[in-house]
């Protein structure tokens, strides 16, 4: 592949270890792509002419229609889908092949490909994730007033609602999509025409391929531009982050489609049955979405090491991003749509939900708040006395609405008939009004913004 300066070819191991074809062939659409850009401003600018340039790009698209159709042989001598394509041009219209390699190198070219890669997967998760959240988002609206425990310390806290429940992961991939979005406009500067590392003699024109290839503009710094991986890392930090938040919501989904909780009952259709226990309905897809963050993360990780420490400028370490970010990029992918379907056909059991809200004291905080405002006690006293009720009410094997008016009073003589009316979960999250807050009502006018929000 070297011409002159070689005698001899590569070891077989050594070409086993070098060639990137196996994977890299996945970048073959935006390889073609940035080469007809530069095929195209060569002409423009006079480096080569209009007929070899139109030959050039003519010929390229007959390579990627016969990538396409599974035609194209991939050839591993040929080290990587940069060298195949010009191969196969060169096989395809002669001599014209050779000058489309002009003021140009592997390193911006494989700078160019990969970036354009990554961001078409930010596209396609700022695709994907609003509908994640509006099948949150309608899940909200159907239970917006259905009341199940809120969890501290995944013990018993207070009452809240279905709804909002839902819209706390709604605002999560909210956040994630806002980071999708940021790398995707950070990373949209292209390094085609940086060259090998310095620029070029050429009189190229790199506004004119940055805008062909629909970049905001051309990279500032030829060095940084050939060896910056950051638009991967920053790819790769936004998937670990919302894949953190799809392992969270996966992990609730598998407590809570467990025989103890009963809180939801996932479809037949996100469930798999067991090959000895006819009872069996495993949650599986919550559980693989619980994993994900395993790999994507180590995507990650695996990306900043090898980034760590390198001298300026392209190294060939720099290879080894591309396999981990395919793999984190299809994880994602897949895990979102999943979360989404599952989510969608998910049936949450409002009478479990309710019937676990109202147990385990959860209306304790409402108890002591009504003591502070319609007793006039300090919060520490009332805290006090509504500790001795709970204690009182386990004794009794009960629950607070269930202790009498003597007995409350007993705890302290200023309660009155009055209490009852907080002790129930419905008044509970009723009266949690404050802004962002969990009442029915703030759930619903939540849900009238993300009707708003969502495309
Ligand atoms: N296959 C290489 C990669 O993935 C392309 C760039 C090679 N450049 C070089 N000078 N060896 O990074």
């Amino acid at each position: 592949m070297w011409g002159g300066r070689f005698q001899e070819g590569p070891d077989a191991i050594m070409e086993a270890i070098n060639a990137s074809i196996g994977f890299d062939r996945r970048m073959a659409r935006q390889d073609i792509e940035g080469s007809r850009a530069h095929a195209a401003m060569l002409a423009a600018t006079g480096i080569v002419s209009d007929k070899d340039a139109e030959a050039i790009r003519e010929g390229l698209l007959t390579v990627l229609s016969e990538i396409e159709a599974g035609t194209f042989q991939f050839s591993t001598a040929l080290e990587d889908i940069h060298m195949n394509v010009e191969a196969r041009l060169t096989e395809l219209i002669g001599a014209p092949a050779g000058r489309l390699h002009t003021a140009r190198s592997r390193n911006d070219q494989v700078a160019l490909d990969f970036r354009m890669w990554v961001r078409d997967q930010a596209d396609a998760a700022v695709d994907a994730l609003p509908r994640l959240i509006a099948a949150l988002v309608d899940q909200a609206e159907a239970g917006a007033d259905w009341v199940m425990p809120g969890f501290t310390h995944l013990q018993t806290a207070q009452p809240v609602t279905w709804g909002h429940h839902m819209l706390a992961y709604a605002e999560m991939f909210h956040r994630d999509l806002g980071r999708f979005r940021d790398a995707r406009a950070r990373m949209n500067e292209c390094p085609l025409g940086t060259a090998a590392l310095a620029g070029t003699s050429f009189p190229i024109d790199r506004e004119m391929t940055a805008k062909a290839l629909g970049f905001d503009r051309p990279a500032a710094n030829s060095l940084d531009a050939v060896s910056d991986r950051d638009f991967a890392l920053e790819f790769l930090s936004a998937a670990s982050i919302c894949a953190m938040h799809l392992s969270r919501l996966a992990e609730e989904l598998v407590i809570w489609s467990s025989a103890q909780f009963r809180f939801v009952r996932l479809s037949d259709r996100w469930s798999t049955g067991s090959s000895i226990m006819p009872q069996k309905r495993n949650p599986d897809a919550a559980e693989l979405l619980r994993a994900k963050l395993g790999r994507i993360l180590g995507a990650n990780v695996a990306l900043f090491t090898v980034m760590k420490g390198l001298p300026l400028t392209y190294s060939k370490d720099m290879q080894e991003d591309k396999e981990q970010v395919f793999d984190a990029a299809d994880s994602l992918m897949l895990a979102l749509a999943a979360m989404t379907g599952m989510v969608s056909d998910m049936a949450p059991q409002r009478e479990a939900l309710e019937a676990a809200a109202s147990s385990g004291f959860s209306t304790a905080t409402d108890l002591a708040d009504w003591l502070v405002s319609e007793a006039d006690l300090p919060f520490r006293e009332a805290h006090h006395v509504t500790g001795a009720l709970v204690a009182k009410a386990e004794a009794r094997g009960c629950d607070l609405p269930d202790l009498s008016l003597e007995e409350m009073q007993d705890a302290h003589p200023a309660i009155t008939e009055g209490v009852f009316d907080v002790l129930g979960v419905h008044n509970s999250v009723a009266s949690r009004t404050s802004y962002g807050g969990t009442a029915p009502d703030n759930v619903r006018s939540q849900v009238k913004r993300w009707r708003e929000v969502l495309p």
